[in-house]
């Protein structure tokens, strides 16, 4: 079982790495320094970032933001990436890291937990449905200020 604890600043160049290849799988165009910086406001706001370790070696990483809700009444979770290294996956590893962010959820009040799932992405789909997770109505827009 990898052990899941919150990241610090030992563990950036790592993160970067986990990261760089979660958005590269996702099709995502994200250089390492904007990569850099996104972690640095985790760091700064104090959004919950976890590691999760196999021996020395980095194998996942998850980063989630609190929303504050009207809809649930308090503070809601969003889980903003969540990806382990090809190498380690359907060994427990995402597995143990949602387990790690729902008991902090829940010991903190956390109202519920929100996240997005690339359609007929059917992995992520089952990791969040064995969870409980239910996929709902909405559909995720945004607007990219920088352009
Ligand atoms: C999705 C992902 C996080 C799963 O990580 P993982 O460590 O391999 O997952 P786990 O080993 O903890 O699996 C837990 C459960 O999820 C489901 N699951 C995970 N990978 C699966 C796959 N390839 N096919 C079907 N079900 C899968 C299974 O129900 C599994 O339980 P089981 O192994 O007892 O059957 C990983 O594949 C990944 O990083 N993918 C790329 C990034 C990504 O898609 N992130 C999610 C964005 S929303």
């Amino acid at each position: 079982m990898p052990e899941v604890r919150s990241a610090d600043r030992r563990d950036i160049a790592a993160l970067i790495d986990l990261l760089a290849a979660q958005l590269s799988e996702h099709g995502l165009a994200a250089g390492r320094e904007q990569i850099r910086r996104g972690i640095e406001v985790a760091f700064e706001t104090g959004a919950p970032l976890l590691v999760a370790m196999q021996g020395p070696r980095a194998v996942g990483a998850c980063l989630a933001n609190r929303i504050a809700s009207v809809e649930h009444g308090g503070t809601v979770l969003f889980i903003e990436e969540l990806y382990v290294a090809p190498d380690a996956r359907r060994r427990g590893v995402a597995r143990a890291i949602l387990s790690r962010l729902l008991a902090d959820s829940r010991a903190s009040g956390m109202r519920a937990i929100e996240l997005e799932v690339d359609e007929g992405h059917e992995p992520a789909g089952a990791l969040y449905r064995s969870l409980g997770f239910e996929a709902n109505k909405r559909t995720p827009w945004v607007l990219d200020l920088r352009r």
